[in-house]
């Protein structure tokens, strides 16, 4: 569609305010982390927030092409900014808000962002995150790497002014935001909880809502070319530095908008529930520009599956008559543990069709996902795809495709998988190999943002003329398609990608470790966690101390979702002649597997009894 122009916010939002007269259908039933805290958002409203707030950007002087970082909860002005991003042709770059201040910082700074869109903090149960604190740490570190964001617009999600002004480290000025109108209007049921810190500093914090109350609701979209940058989203990479994946629009939005009416079968009067945070590819893919594009109602989902107890998920199903219910297995095995009961106090009867993504469902999670949350009368969506390929590219269509249980069936309409062998040539039949794909679709990703090389490198190059997705899989003598899991260096933790080279680095940074290995060992609900390997510098001796700091380290450089399971003091490391680590080896050290297969490469196989007589048994 190169040589087209277009605009997605329009496609997403005047298209049906305007042409399919849905202006007063529901966009957005946004839940609060607290029972009770609600709020409803149409079409029509949506389009207004997003047309005043690109009237901001542009206030701002942000321009098409401009980079803009967004760190946000889960809340309904995150869709706003990425929109009004759109809106105006700027490249949103939304970065997960668990991620650390280092992990922000060197995401801005990859993208060149010229400004960052926060909010004050948000409660994850009962947990408040101090975002603006982690957000001002991150721009300090820009700064103390030379590179300068001149402005912050913070959203007042949790606080009001005069809580403001008793958390502030800096406070802000009186007139500076006011109270919400909406905030007064309607009676909140949430608990009173301490209000978050707010630093702030004038000459680059602006408030929200006093940026919004002088913009007019009216703003023209800026016509893109199809294949103009939408977003970037970072996602981790073998060597450890996140790869900036950047989608375009036309494509991006033919594809989401396609494969989210297939998949989910999508109906008019269906309420849809995607549980993922905006902050990773499924949240953007499949609670903004999908569900928008077919002026779907959704449910914004802020909260925890097990706050205030167990049975949240399904209490909101049975709230909102959700019918079409789309998690992640790590979830899914989380609530098995409790049993049916808590899934069984609500009636449910609203579902039809139930989704799975993220990683590979093991058929007990599938079974019990099925039978005690669907009481097999939903079909279950076993949807395969990456932050690379923009959407479903292995997926059933729901009541239309046999189910396996663990299988993600069958590519979608335009993909055409294949399996290699390591020498890259093409296997029929029943067989198992790397999984890659032989043409492109629409949602593919472009280009890794700022390198080019990368891209090509990464996906192009180990088998010239195929997308390597760096999945191994298997296909059955029925011609299904099975997910066995990464094959390159990476690790699948509750469904999110880790490097287990940036695991490493951050290890290494600390003064006390020479090197250090990081594998995935299996693990109940998370799928895999972290095992972590370090070798101590000389005269440094191992204690608990230590450990709690590594783990620190580790959470600080990337994020609490990296925090390492486990970590075993290593003298030595299994390495080849050639100096490699053979993380094959670790992961069944890991696993206290004796069975180490061939080690006649290995240059010293005393260290191994060693490693075996000092497992780690208990995570720390
Ligand atoms: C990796 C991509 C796509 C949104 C969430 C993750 C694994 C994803 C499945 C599935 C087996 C799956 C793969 C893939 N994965 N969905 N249905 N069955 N594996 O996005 O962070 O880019 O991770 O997640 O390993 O390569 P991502």
């Amino acid at each position: 569609m190169e040589g087209a122009t277009t605009n997605i916010s329009y496609n997403v939002l005047d298209r049906n305010v305007h042409e399919r007269k849905l202006g007063d259908k529901v966009a957005f039933y946004w839940e609060g982390n607290e029972p009770g805290d609600e709020k409803t958002v149409t079409y029509r409203e949506l389009l207004q927030q997003v047309c005043k707030f690109a009237n901001v950007l542009k206030s701002q002087g942000v321009k098409k092409g401009d980079r803009v970082s967004i760190y946000m909860p889960m809340v309904v002005e995150l869709v706003v900014a990425m929109l009004a991003c759109a809106r105006i042709g700027a490249v949103h770059s939304i970065v997960f808000a668990g991620f650390s201040a280092e992990s922000l910082c060197e995401r801005i700074m990859d993208s060149q962002c010229c400004i960052l869109i926060t909010a004050d903090g948000f409660y994850r149960g009962d947990k408040l995150i101090n975002l603006k604190l982690i957000a001002d740490e991150a721009l300090q570190k820009c700064r103390d790497k030379s590179f300068t964001v001149e402005k912050c617009i913070m959203l007042k999600h949790l606080t009001k002014e005069d809580e403001a002004l008793s958390g502030s480290v800096s406070p802000p000025a009186k007139r500076a935001c006011p109270d919400l109108q909406q905030e007064k209007q309607k009676e909140r049921v949430r608990k009173v909880r301490p209000p978050p810190q707010v630093p702030w500093n004038p000459e680059i914090d602006m408030c929200w809502h006093s940026l919004i109350g002088e913009e007019s609701e009216e703003c023209d979209p800026v016509w893109c070319d199809s294949e103009d940058p939408l977003f970037i989203l970072y996602t981790s990479g073998s060597t450890g530095k996140p790869k900036g994946v950047l989608h375009t629009v036309s494509g991006y939005m033919l594809y989401t908008a396609a494969t989210f009416k297939m998949v989910f079968d999508y109906h008019p009067d269906d309420v849809y529930w995607c549980t993922a945070d905006i902050g990773w590819i499924t949240g953007h893919s499949y609670i903004t520009y999908g569900p928008l594009a077919n002026g779907a109602t959704s449910v914004l989902f802020e909260g925890l599956p097990t706050y205030p107890d167990v049975s949240r998920m399904w209490e909101i199903v049975d709230k909102y008559h959700v019918s079409k219910f789309y998690t992640a297995p790590t979830a899914i095995r989380l609530l098995m543990k409790y049993g049916s009961e808590p899934v069984q106090k609500y009636k449910r009867t609203s579902l039809k069709i139930l989704g799975t993504v993220g990683e590979p469902i093991n058929p007990e999670a599938w079974q019990w996902y099925y039978s005690v949350v669907g009481e097999k009368r939903c079909p279950v969506v076993d949807t395969f795809w990456q932050t690379e390929t923009g959407g479903h590219v292995m997926t059933p269509l729901p009541a239309a495709t046999p189910m396996k249980p663990g299988s993600a069936t069958f590519p979608f309409f335009g993909v055409v998988p294949a399996i290699l062998n390591e020498s890259g040539e093409e296997l029929e039949g029943p067989s198992e190999g790397y999984l890659v794909f032989k043409q492109p679709w629409p949602g593919v990703m472009r280009t890794v943002y700022g390198n080019h090389e990368r891209f090509e490198t990464t996906y192009f190059k180990k088998f010239p003329g195929y997308y390597v997705t760096g999945d191994g899989c298997r296909r059955d003598k029925d011609g299904y398609y099975w997910i066995t899991g990464r094959i390159d260096d990476m690790l699948n933790v509750s469904g999110h990608l880790l490097s287990t080279a940036e695991v490493e680095s951050a290890l290494v940074e600390h003064e006390a470790v020479a090197e250090a290995a990081v594998v995935g060992r299996p693990h109940p609900v998370k799928g895999e966690s972290l095992y972590c390997f370090v070798t101590l510098n000389d005269g440094i001796n191992y204690n608990q101390k230590l450990e709690a700091e590594l783990k620190k380290q580790v959470r600080e450089k990337i994020g609490a979702i990296a925090t390492p399971d486990y970590i075993q003091n290593a003298p030595g490391l299994p390495k080849t002649r050639s100096g490699k680590i053979m993380r094959r080896v670790l992961r069944k050290i890991a696993c206290n597997e004796r069975d180490l297969g061939d080690v006649s490469t290995l240059a010293d196989s005393s260290v191994i009894e060693h490693l075996f007589e000092n497992r780690c048994c208990t995570a720390v």
